[in-house]
């Protein structure tokens, strides 16, 4: 047995074979499926960009209309779950709700216990149709508003922005929560991402899985961050602060700034790239800039002081905020997109599966100390 010991925090293990996302840090390439992420970006949808995460390729006609008849099925909560929503407290956060509700849907799930491929994809339809609905009926409820049905003449991405707001939801809001869906979709091994595949591995349920990666995703070293730059961004606007002077204090002081830094990019992250421009030409339309115009000026300031890039949760911030919707429901978007990976993955896992049990380097005292009397302890 190798007993080759890893860098702190697994930095530049390996730890997986698999064919759905491949990265280069070094060039800022991602891919799905072999396909750059930019392409993705301008010509694909989120329902297409699922089918390829999940099959391997590109669907036909035919087989993209089918794979969006299923989603769109699966567009149904039971009952229980919503009064469930209704019976908690309405200071829960929106990922706390999802992180609990998620692993209730098993309890309503007609395959719950069946861990077979196909039930499976059959649960993974519904896991994507009904984490979109659980963030926008949560929301509705602790707003006191009514709960809009879901609308199956919807695309994913515009039926969720509808369950949200009521309204039908402009082309633009449209478009860009589908880009936004497609860049944020898979990203490899990331930390809920590799949670998922570890539950999966020890053959428990793909509800399980999911849970545990939404509670890796809640974390703002992870998708937390997203939240984290809004934060940022309405406390300088709030003191009327200087952006550049503002984070440069904060460096001063060794603190972290939410949405730069990748462990795997060295150079830029490939979505920020489509995140500035989307923040940038939706701050245009609506004919205010001004959250993407300080994002600007922090990101000029913490690449020169630095050499540090935006990650993709830096634009993702300002852009939904430019959508209209609430700060705390930014992660949850994240979890509503990375959902279609997340299943994939947990499927690749499956399909070729062996427990993932690595070692610890043991520093604790040395062996064998001794078991020694009450009375003689120190
Ligand atoms: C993403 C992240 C967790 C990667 O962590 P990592 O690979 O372990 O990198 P480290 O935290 O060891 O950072 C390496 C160096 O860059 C600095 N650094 C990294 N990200 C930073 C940030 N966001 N703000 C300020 N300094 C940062 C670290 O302080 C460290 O500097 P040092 O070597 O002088 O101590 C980290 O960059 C981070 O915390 N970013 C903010 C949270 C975030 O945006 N997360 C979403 C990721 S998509």
């Amino acid at each position: 047995m190798s007993t080759a010991v890893a860098g702190k925090g697994l930095e530049g293990v390996v730890a997986a074979n698999s064919g759905i996302c491949w990265i280069d840090g070094e060039a800022g390439v991602l891919s799905y499926r072999g396909i750059d992420i930019h392409e993705l970006a301008e010509y694909s949808t989120f329902e297409e960009t699922t089918y390829l995460l999940w099959n391997g390729l590109l669907p036909n006609e035919l087989a993209l209309r089918e794979f969006t008849a299923q989603l769109t099925l699966a567009r149904s909560l039971d009952h229980r779950i919503i009064d469930m929503l209704r019976s908690f407290p309405r200071t829960a956060t929106p990922m706390e709700v999802l992180r609990t509700a998620v692993s209730a849907l098993s309890f309503y799930d007609a395959d719950e216990k069946d861990n077979s491929h196909d039930a499976n994809v059959r649960k993974s339809y519904k896991l994507i149709a009904q984490i979109a609905m659980l963030v926008a009926i949560y929301d509705r409820l602790r707003k006191g508003k009514e709960i809009v049905p879901p609308d199956r003449s919807l695309s994913h991405g515009a039926n969720f922005l509808w369950m949200l707001s009521g309204e039908i939801p402009s082309e633009t809001a449209v478009k860009t929560m589908d880009m936004a869906l497609v860049l944020h979709a898979d990203h490899e091994l990331n930390a809920s991402t590799f949670a998922a595949r570890v539950i999966a591995a020890t053959l428990s349920d793909i509800h399980s899985a999911i849970t545990g990666a939404i509670g890796a995703m809640k974390g703002p070293l992870h998708g937390g961050a997203n939240e984290g730059v809004m934060r940022l961004l309405l406390t300088i606007d709030k003191e009327g602060a200087d952006p550049a002077e503002y984070v440069r204090n904060m460096l001063a002081a060794k603190q972290k700034i939410s949405g730069f830094g990748h462990r795997v990019y060295k150079t830029e992250d490939p979505r920020a790239t489509h995140l500035r421009k989307i923040s940038e030409q939706l701050g245009r339309d609506s004919g205010n800039t001004k959250w993407y115009d300080m994002s600007r000026a922090i990101e000029l300031y913490i690449n020169a002081d630095k050499k540090l890039n935006a990650n993709v949760d830096f634009y993702s911030a300002s852009t939904y905020a430019t959508l209209g919707i609430d700060i705390d429901l930014y992660t949850p978007v994240f979890v509503i997109s990375r959902i279609a990976g997340w299943t994939a993955h947990v499927i690749e896992q499956l399909d070729d599966n062996r427990l993932i049990r690595p070692r610890a380097e043991y520093i604790g005292p040395v062996y064998p100390t001794h078991w020694i009397p009450m009375e003689e302890r120190p």
